[in-house]
């Protein structure tokens, strides 16, 4: 026995995790010294399935992102930045289960019996009627589920749960691990349906949910700018449906309410100004009209500033160098500011596009042209300069018609980025050789 606080392999402080040593069980130890009979696989096509029904929880878009609704049995882990909304919605969620007739049991580690019932007084009766214990000891939440055998128990969070066989700290990754597995074990022994809460930072520095994802069945990712109205719930791992759904919310005063016309909001809000355009965008299987915007601004500072709000930071150094190299467009000297309006994140290159004709428009302090309607646009930005084809365009091209955007720029109308601007802004304007470096 020896003191570690440093890992002697990586070196890295803090990072040892404890784990129970499980003394296997005599049965299993005499059937290895027996020597393990051999079994008979059977093909998928006999294998008995549970005919399951899923368990709607009565928000529209949390079904559609689980893929129909709560399977039973199934483990999901909804995780989010703190005071992103995980406690609103799940509690949202119990509460119409609960009316619906459904057992349901919420377990808060996290806030007091008083405090989750403020909550739930602002969602209203069903919320208020959903049954509740204040608990972080594991045993006793398991005691708990056990005897109440609940439908769908709702853990919040996983990271405040203490197993009291390790000595570590709650939330450290050896106690997340162990919390999950054992309430996995009781939730597949008893088919209830387990939604474990866990917070993760802005830096993806858990010690938590993370060590998760292959344990749990289903992983929900809320995101969204906390001071914004706008989140957004995807699957990241699904293995009861696909991982293209998202489900879009607005946090208002009496909880969150689903935005199913997104796009209209969107574009409806569009400024038309330099610097805007919208993208037709696809959320899952969904498209979504959403507006991007950029500034552009000359800076002393050395490397000047990119900063990429909703879109991915690597993607917009690449369309600032082919807009450099294929457009003539030199922000060598100028900061270069994205951002997706709403709190929205697109993570699909379909963004490219609109983003190359935002940056460009703003250098330019030009706006776009497109009739009496803001530009859409939409199309990988290849590094030739090339516009190449997304998946749907279909479907883009009639959500933008949908909302009266006229002739959107994309793949099929615009062939380079160079032909783009041109189509964007007039030759005349695109032509212009931008060079913020040596202006005075
Ligand atoms: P919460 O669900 O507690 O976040 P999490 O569990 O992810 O940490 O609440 C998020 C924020 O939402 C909280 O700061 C208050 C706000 N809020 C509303 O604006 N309206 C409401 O009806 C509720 C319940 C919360
Ligand atoms: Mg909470």
């Amino acid at each position: 026995m020896k003191w570690h606080g440093r890992c002697p392999a990586c070196g890295e402080w803090n990072t040892l995790a404890e784990e129970v040593r499980r003394e296997s069980a005599p049965a299993g130890r005499a059937r290895r010294a027996r020597g393990s009979a051999a079994l008979k696989p059977i093909p998928l096509s006999e294998v008995q399935t549970p005919a399951s029904s899923r368990l709607s929880t009565g928000i529209g878009e949390l079904d559609r992102v689980l893929g129909g609704g709560l399977v039973p049995g199934s483990l999901v882990l909804l995780a989010g930045e703190p005071g992103i909304g995980k406690s609103t919605i799940i509690a949202a969620a119990l509460g119409n289960l609960a009316a619906a007739g459904r057992k349901v049991l919420y377990v808060s580690g996290e806030e007091s019996a008083a405090q989750v019932r403020l909550r739930a007084a602002r969602l209203g009766e069903d919320a208020l009627a959903v049954p509740t214990i204040a608990e972080t000891d594991l045993d006793a939440v398991l005691a708990t589920i056990d005897a109440e055998r609940p439908d769908v128990c709702v853990i919040d969070s996983v990271q405040t749960l203490n197993a009291g066989e390790l000595s570590s700290v709650p939330g450290s990754v050896g106690q997340v691990r162990q919390v999950a597995s054992r309430v996995m074990d009781l939730a597949k022994r008893r088919d209830i349906a387990v939604v474990l809460v866990g917070h993760v930072t802005k830096e993806g520095t858990i010690a938590g949910p993370r060590v998760l994802e292959h344990t749990v069945d289903c992983v929900l990712q809320f995101e969204g700018e906390r001071e914004r109205t706008y989140r957004t719930l995807r699957a990241i791992k699904n293995r009861f449906g696909s991982t293209n759904e998202v489900g879009v919310f607005e946090m208002a005063e009496r909880g969150l309410v689903e935005v199913e016309d997104a796009s209209s909001r969107f574009v409806s809000e569009a400024t038309r100004a330099p610097g805007s355009i919208v993208v037709c965008a696809m959320e899952g299987s969904r498209p979504l009209l959403v507006e991007v915007q950029a500034l552009v601004a000359r800076t002393e500072a050395a490397p000047p500033r990119r900063i990429a709000n909703g879109i991915d930071r690597n993607r917009l150094s690449l369309l600032l160098a082919v807009l450099s190299r294929h457009a003539r467009l030199q922000l060598g000297s100028c900061d270069v500011f994205v951002s997706v309006v709403g709190g929205v994140r697109i993570e699909e290159p379909g963004a490219d596009l609109g983003v190359a004709l935002a940056i460009a428009s703003a250098a330019k302090g030009v706006p776009a042209r497109a009739g009496g309607t803001p530009l859409a646009a939409f199309g990988e930005v290849g590094l030739t300069g090339e516009i190449r084809t997304v998946s749907h365009a279909d479907r883009r091209l009639a959500e933008a018609a949908k909302f009266g955007l006229a002739d959107p720029l994309h793949p099929g109308t615009v062939g380079t980025v160079g032909e783009a601007l041109a189509r964007a802004f007039g030759p005349a304007v695109a032509g212009v050789v931008e060079d913020f470096g040596t202006a005075a």
